[in-house]
């Protein structure tokens, strides 16, 4: 069972290189700058956490794999824009990224800006184009859902808030809802979005938004917990970056033994939300696993 989950997820990491190979820009075409810059950050690095969870709960509602690409694709470009928008000097000023320079310090901070735009915008024109073996207002649904998700009452209203709360006390409910907006939402999207590539009933759908909302939350404490404990060179971004920028986390707020028994219990709730879904789930309850086990 292992063994075949770790099969698994190298087939849907691959075959997530090899689309967005396909419909990312070619890197020798004009503008090549940029389209090299936008290759650049989103090939050839990362977990592809959001695709993987998009497979697998696209594979729990018979989804085909094919469509369920075309939203795997969309959720990882607008999540590698947040983190190239992310690693700016006017946000975290990184200068490491999945083991390389950051977009702008490779190529430049104007490029990197691009490089946002443009990776955010491919993201929704795959999402309005390749869907044409769906029911419009299905492809109309899964393209809010992925608006909703991005935008100012998703990632970059968590963003937002992120940069307005350095050097504060956040309470906990104040760091939650942070955590739930800049990287819950993208994860809830990606889960939903390949749901929605299946055949998801209302009761079903409100199971897995509950399982994200969980394992999104989950995956951000894991985040904090790892940028104190980890290391650069495990991580492939600069380890101990939330002290330094003096950014209210879990780890801030909690201390680390606290901050991990949440996480257990995170575990532990996601995996029951699970309960409720009559499907196969046991994909996103391996995910699940791997979010609170991963070392990067
Ligand atoms: C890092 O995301 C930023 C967060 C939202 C916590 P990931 O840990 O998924 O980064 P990659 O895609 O694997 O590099
Ligand atoms: C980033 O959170 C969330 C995003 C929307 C990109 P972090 O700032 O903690 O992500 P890392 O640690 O730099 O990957
Ligand atoms: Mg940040
Ligand atoms: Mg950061
Ligand atoms: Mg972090």
């Amino acid at each position: 069972m292992k063994n075949d989950f770790a099969a698994w997820m190298t087939v849907i990491q691959h075959r997530t290189e090899t689309a967005l190979e396909r419909w990312l820009p070619a890197a020798n075409a004009a503008p090549a700058r940029l389209h090299e810059a936008m290759r650049y950050s989103s090939l050839g690095g990362g977990k592809r956490m959001r695709p993987l969870l998009c497979h697998a709960a696209g594979e729990a509602l018979g989804a085909d794999p094919q469509r369920v690409d075309v939203a795997a694709c969309a959720v990882e470009l607008i999540h590698a824009y947040s983190l190239v928008h992310d690693d700016l000097p006017c946000m975290d000023n990184d200068v490491l990224r999945r083991g390389r320079p950051t977009c702008h310090v490779e190529y430049d901070e104007a490029t990197a800006l691009l490089v946002g735009d443009a990776l955010q915008t491919l993201a929704f024109q795959l999402l309005a184009e390749h869907q044409a073996t769906l029911a419009p207002e299905r492809q109309l649904t899964m393209l809010v859902l992925l608006t909703q998700a991005s935008g100012s009452r998703g990632m970059a209203g968590g963003q937002a808030i992120d940069l307005g709360s350095i050097g504060l006390a956040l309470t906990v409910e104040e760091l939650e809802f942070m955590h739930i907006h800049k990287t819950g939402a993208l994860i809830r999207a990606a889960v939903l979005l390949g749901a929605h590539a299946g055949a998801a009933d209302a009761a079903t759908l409100a199971a897995l938004g509950h399982f994200a909302n969980r394992a999104g939350l989950l995956f951000q404490v894991v985040d904090d917990i790892l940028d104190a404990e980890g290391s650069t060179v495990t991580l492939g971004k600069t380890a101990g970056k939330d002290a330094a920028n003096d950014k209210p986390t879990y780890v801030s707020m909690l201390g680390l033994p606290r901050a991990k028994e949440l996480a257990a219990r995170l575990r532990v709730e996601a995996h029951a939300t699970l309960d409720a879904c009559t499907q196969d789930t046991s994909r996103l309850h391996a995910l699940t696993n791997y979010i609170v086990d991963r070392s990067f």
